[in-house]
């Protein structure tokens, strides 16, 4: 065979395997929880009292890294570790080390991980050893008081200190603050300030109504509308084309100079550019956060050593990707609410 036609063979194989969903969007990101779990409590996430997946559904560390391979090679670029908490996994370093040699050879272009930044200290060197580059922490507020109410069980002090371990390292922060009325109106510049001194963009999101703490949800939606209105008060936001090739719309802060990102999963569609999947920790494959589309990679996994079957299994899946999610139209009307708690897919 000359090298041109195997050249081509080897294009099209590639073309062949990757993941494209029926409204033409390639997955090319996966974020995986890899636990259920957390140390935090946090008012708009998890009950006080939580029930969390029994032991033997949760997959085994080196089962999650065989899965992490399978989407590998079906094209995807990108892997989010989520939780719960990733950090308070038992032993996940060794996925993440072993995440790592994917990408020292390229197959994987980008590591990282949504994190409540509490065990961050502990944890950065052997990230940034492990090639992780950025890491998402979520902290909504500054005031220690407020942190501690919304978090129930949270130290402030301890994320600050993951967050100062993390700089330590070269890992790049970005801060991401759930927006809750009565809280973000007042919370949300300071945290801006900080932020952007220390050279981090900070995104808001719209609280989502999921999991079973979604009684609570309309005391605590804050159109994200709200917040810039009460943001303009103390801080100029200009509108910025910037793009992070996530959800969020960013404005550039003038008085920082930093930006600060929005994300309205409540009321506006960006599920258009939708490149990603959600696994749980027990292999529930996630198409969509706002649907319960969902199969069962887990099983597949353990029923057979055949990596191929679970490939096929995913490729079913993604061709069944629902077009968008409808929030929106469920805020508008009944109540709204999806049965899956965030702790269970990391948002
Ligand atoms: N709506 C929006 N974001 C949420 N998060 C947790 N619960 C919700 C919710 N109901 C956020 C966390 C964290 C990420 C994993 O999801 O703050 O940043
Ligand atoms: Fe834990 Fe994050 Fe949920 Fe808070 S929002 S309970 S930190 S998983």
């Amino acid at each position: 065979m000359t090298t041109l036609l195997a050249d081509r063979l080897s294009v099209a194989a590639t073309a062949a395997s990757r993941l494209v969903d029926p409204f033409g969007r390639m997955i090319t990101y996966v974020r995986l929880s890899v636990t259920d779990r957390c140390n935090f409590r946090c008012v708009y996430c998890m009950a006080e009292k939580m029930t969390f997946l029994p032991h033997a559904e949760v997959l085994r560390l080196e089962e999650l890294d065989r899965l992490c391979s399978i989407f590998v090679g079906l094209g995807v670029k990108k892997i989010r570790l989520t939780g719960g908490e990733p950090l308070v996994r038992r032993g996940v370093m060794a996925l993440f080390q072993s995440l790592s040699r994917r990408l020292r050879s390229g197959e994987l272009g980008e590591l990282t991980l949504t994190t409540n930044g509490s065990q961050l200290a502990r944890y950065a060197d052997e990230l940034a050893a492990c090639g992780v580059k950025r890491v998402n922490v979520s902290l909504d507020t500054l005031d220690a008081g407020a942190f501690a109410a919304i978090s129930r069980r949270g130290d402030l002090t301890s994320v600050l200190a993951g967050v100062d371990a993390a700089d330590r390292v070269g890992i790049k922060v970005k801060i991401n603050a759930v927006a809750q009325k009565g809280l973000t109106e007042d919370c949300a510049a300071p945290l801006i300030r900080w932020a952007h001194g220390r050279g981090y963009d900070v995104t808001f999101i719209e609280v989502m109504p999921l999991g079973d703490v979604v009684g609570e949800w309309s005391q605590r939606f804050l159109p994200v509308a709200d917040l810039r209105a009460s943001l303009s008060k103390q801080l100029t936001l200009l509108p910025t084309p910037y793009r992070s090739g996530g959800p969020a719309r960013y404005w550039q802060v003038e008085q920082t100079g930093g930006r600060v990102g929005f994300i309205t999963p409540m009321t506006h569609s960006f599920c258009e550019s939708c490149n990603r999947v959600r696994v749980t920790c027990s292999g529930r494959m996630y198409l969509c956060l706002g649907h319960e589309a969902a199969v069962d990679l887990g099983q597949v996994l353990r029923a057979s050593g055949d990596d191929a079957e679970v490939a096929a299994a995913i490729r079913a899946a993604v061709a069944r990707k629902p077009k968008g999610h409808d929030f929106g139209a469920r805020a508008a009307g009944a109540p709204p609410g999806a049965a899956r708690p965030i702790s269970l897919t990391g948002g």
